[in-house]
């Protein structure tokens, strides 16, 4: 049964989304995310960097799910953020995706010229119904305080797993009420993070007669968290949204938290040239 969190603009997204990062346009991406449809995910996260969207929107309508079922979110690239072009970008975006409304807009980075991109998103979800919330994702506190502040950004998409807890980061937007979407949330793609492979996950699933993706993926979700894994395998993508019928103790919780290693698989925000 997949659970609800209630936005600070009161609507309702679905927790465990799919994130389709380094998917490639075409058979890639449109069987990962029907594949994740016919799972039951109701949430998919793509973004125009990721050059799929075409293939998100395909897989959606082909899926012949009522589009109000599912929480589509793209964000604005770094190159249209400098570029001072935020509003043009989501206006392609929604021709990419085949869709006449997104359900959340984001600023993919902290970039140049970030303050000029959430004006115009303020306007996009102030004047039009077009976008149903908007956020950020990369967005420290320093970022987050430049914002304009009409609208209060309902997410914040950022990087957590077991080896990088990135704790401090996600309480910041908690504490200004803006929920916490997590990006690489089994470690990432990078082949030497290996978290999956960890033998105290492995004990845990031993355990709980889970496979470690799940124990985290269940971690996550007793955070509080949005949570956004990946895979292009099917039987992955329906193993990773099977984690609604068992609860980590309050000791297993924090024995994951204890393995962070501060070991970060992505970017800092304030480091970007892409
Ligand atoms: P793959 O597509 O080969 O399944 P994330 O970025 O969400 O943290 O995920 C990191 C990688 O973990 C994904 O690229 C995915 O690769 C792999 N993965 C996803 N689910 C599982 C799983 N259940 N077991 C093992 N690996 C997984």
């Amino acid at each position: 049964m997949q659970n609800y969190i209630e936005l600070n603009n009161k609507i309702l997204i679905p927790q465990l989304g799919f994130g389709v990062f380094r998917m490639t346009q075409g058979d890639q991406t449109y069987d990962a995310v029907r594949a994740a449809l016919d799972a039951g995910y109701r949430h998919i996260d793509t973004a125009t960097a990721y050059d799929n969207e075409k293939s998100v929107g395909r897989a959606i309508k082909d899926s012949g799910i009522d589009r109000k079922e599912i929480f589509v979110t793209t964000k604005c690239k770094n190159p249209d953020t400098r570029a001072r072009i935020a509003t043009k970008a989501f206006e392609t975006s929604l021709e990419n995706l085949g869709l006449d409304y997104l359900d959340l807009y984001l600023i993919h980075w902290p970039t140049d010229h970030f303050e000029q991109a959430w004006l115009e998103m303020e306007d996009l979800y102030l004047n039009t119904d077009k976008v149903r919330a908007i956020g950020v994702s990369n967005f420290y506190a320093h970022h987050l305080n430049a914002l304009d502040d009409k609208v209060l950004p309902a997410v914040n998409q950022i990087e957590s797993n077991p080896y990088y807890l990135g704790q401090e980061y996600i309480d910041e937007s908690l504490k200004r009420h803006i929920d916490v979407e997590i990006y690489s949330p089994l470690g990432g793609s990078k082949p030497e993070f290996n978290v999956l492979k960890d033998t105290t996950l492995a004990n845990l699933a031993e355990k709980y007669g889970k496979s470690p993706a799940q124990i985290v993926i269940r971690w996550h979700l007793q955070r509080g968290l949005i949570v956004l894994p990946k895979s292009t395998h099917k039987e992955r993508i329906e193993a990773n949204f099977d984690v609604f019928d068992f609860t980590l103790t309050g000791e297993d919780m924090a024995l994951i938290e204890s393995l962070d290693l501060n070991r970060r698989s992505g970017h800092h925000p304030d480091e970007i040239d892409f």
